[in-house]
């Protein structure tokens, strides 16, 4: 079949196939703009529920709907060309069954025409993954520390600081694998540990506070630009963007007081007349 467009999309099996090569750059993103910033940079955009906290103001992600996550995928489909977007399946999405899991999922796919989804939980939610890669939506799984399970944590607690933890965690991660997800984000999880299942599963590790031997990266946008006041250890910031808006609002603010704005070149003139005769 022809392709629609004169841009090639990442697909599923080249991030698969990129497993011990080039790294994979990824990113979250939540809108148009930054979609179509990213675009030329990145291999896989997520639509993370992160978006609960980092543009809705959420304490966590829990309170992050279906009809919310679609929103955002839609406008960053928008955006995106051709990285492979990701949409993360939020809290009471997918954890009562693979078929709640599976209507979830596909109404995802669907509405927004992203090529994958991702779901949180490894040996717990391997029979899922394995229904939904069957029925044709592929899968990226997330292990380590998940998000979701802030309230039974009692935090955003780091995985695996110990090694009585490792078997469990790396359970997890050949769960992942084995039921058919392309790739799995490895979550805030002590730095020897995601190096050692990077070389015992065979699909690609993301790496989110997890270790430089993950096969890709992956980091919240609005963290590497330097807008989370309190962004994790694990953050490089790349940009320094709450300084620089708050230096062009004061400037904005200071203009409209004073009346320095708008400015001759910021105003409509009339349209000169036709001469007559
Ligand atoms: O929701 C999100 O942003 C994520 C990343 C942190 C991996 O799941």
């Amino acid at each position: 079949m022809a392709e629609s467009n004169e841009f090639h999309r990442v697909t599923v099996p080249e991030i698969r196939a990129r497993k011990g090569n080039q790294p994979i750059v990824c990113l979250t993103c939540y809108h148009a703009h930054t979609a179509r910033l990213l675009d030329n940079y990145v291999d896989i955009m997520l639509v993370g529920d992160t978006l609960g906290m980092v543009i809705h103001g959420m304490e966590t992600t829990l309170g992050v709907t279906l009809d919310l996550m679609i929103l955002h995928a839609k406008a960053v489909m928008r955006g995106a060309r051709r990285s492979l977007v990701v949409v993360d399946m939020p809290f009471g999405s997918y954890e009562e069954s693979p078929e709640v899991a599976f209507r979830s999922a596909a109404r995802v796919m669907q509405e927004t025409g992203c090529s994958a989804v991702k779901l949180e939980g490894g040996t717990r939610m391997s029979q899922t993954i394995r229904h939904l890669t069957q029925r044709g939506i592929p899968v990226m799984g997330h292990v380590g520390m998940t998000p979701q399970m802030v309230q039974i944590y009692g935090g955003f607690k780091t995985q695996g600081r110990t090694m009585e933890e490792w078997p469990a965690i790396e359970a997890d991660a050949k769960a992942v694998s084995e039921a058919g997800a392309f790739a799995v984000v490895l979550e805030a999880m002590a730095e020897p540990l995601a190096a050692r299942i990077t070389q015992e599963v065979p699909i690609p590790t993301i790496g989110i506070g997890a270790s430089p031997d993950c096969d890709g990266q992956i980091l919240v946008l609005e963290d590497m630009l330097g807008l989370n006041p309190k962004p994790p250890v694990f953050v490089r910031e790349y940009a320094h963007l709450t300084a620089e808006i708050e230096t062009a609002v004061k400037n904005y603010a200071a203009d409209v007081r004073s009346r320095r704005f708008p400015g001759k070149e910021n105003v409509y003139s009339i349209k000169k007349e036709p001469k007559a005769g």
